[in-house]
């Protein structure tokens, strides 16, 4: 029975309030936050929380069957080669938040959706992080923009009940500097999986330096039960800027 959790940060670099530490970007950003019900002859089709006026999702699920959030991923072959193919008239590859709206959207299963976000060419390298409805769905996808690179599953039987994916590719250690994976990995082992619910999942999420700055929202998705939760957080000093 699978939970996902996600804390959205954005706004890094992009100016800094120094009257209450805070980066300008992700406090404008906080107030546009919503959560999103899209239907279809009056029965919903996903839910999602976004901010107002952004087209994209980043963060969403279809109730019973699976949830999608979509994570920043940085490389040299990235998204800005991507975009400048893009208005040069090559218009293969999809608009990385472009192609997570399509799926919530279109797709009806898991496995669907797995394949169309492992094959798709992007225009920006990320990582899908994916769940479902049966035990085991659940995984993430790391991405260039041609191909998967890596398709990492939950694996219960082998103990590998949780995946946590912090914006660094698995196979290699997150920058020294932004370490948030072994934080995770920390809370998630001592919470151990028989105690993993909303709140011990909000407690992660809510663990410096997975909770910093650049977080405007956070959000709990319990697809099989089709409940959602979502928040907006500050992080009270001290607190890291990332
Ligand atoms: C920090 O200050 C900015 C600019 O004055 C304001 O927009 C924002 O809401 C403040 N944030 C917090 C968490 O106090
Ligand atoms: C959708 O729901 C609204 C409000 O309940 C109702 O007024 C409307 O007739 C419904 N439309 C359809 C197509 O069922
Ligand atoms: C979903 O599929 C329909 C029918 O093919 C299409 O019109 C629509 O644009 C698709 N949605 C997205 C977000 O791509
Ligand atoms: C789980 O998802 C599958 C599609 O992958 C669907 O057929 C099935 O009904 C779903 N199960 C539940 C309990 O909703
Ligand atoms: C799970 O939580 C209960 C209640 O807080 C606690 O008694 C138990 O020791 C926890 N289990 C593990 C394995 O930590």
């Amino acid at each position: 029975h699978l939970l996902h959790g996600r804390n959205m940060d954005f706004g890094i670099f992009l100016g800094w309030n120094t009257n209450n530490n805070t980066w300008v970007v992700t406090e404008e950003l906080k107030p546009l936050t919503v959560n999103l019900d899209f239907q279809r002859n009056n029965k919903t089709v996903f839910k999602a929380s976004s901010f107002a006026g952004y087209v994209g999702m980043l963060t969403g699920f279809k109730p019973g069957l699976f949830s999608l959030t979509l994570n920043e991923r940085f490389s040299i072959n990235g998204g800005y080669l991507g975009v400048l193919e893009w208005i040069m008239g090559k218009k293969d590859a999809m608009w990385i938040g472009f192609i997570t709206r399509s799926v919530l959207e279109n797709s009806t299963s898991y496995e669907e959706a797995k394949n169309i976000l492992t094959k798709t060419k992007i225009l920006a390298p990320a990582y899908f992080i994916l769940g479902g409805n049966q035990s085991g769905e659940g995984c993430v996808i790391t991405r260039d923009r041609k191909k998967s690179l890596d398709v990492y599953e939950l694996d219960p039987k082998q103990g590998r009940w949780y995946v946590v994916e912090t914006n660094y590719d698995r196979w290699k250690n997150p920058f020294f500097l932004d370490d948030r994976r072994t934080a995770a990995q920390m809370c998630l082992n001592r919470i151990t999986r028989e105690n993993i619910s909303f709140a011990t999942l909000y407690d992660v999420l809510s663990t410096k330096p997975v909770l910093n700055k650049l977080t405007a929202f956070t959000t709990l998705i319990d697809v099989t039960k089709g409940q959602y939760e979502a928040y907006l957080r500050d992080c009270p000093d001290p607190c890291i800027g990332w």
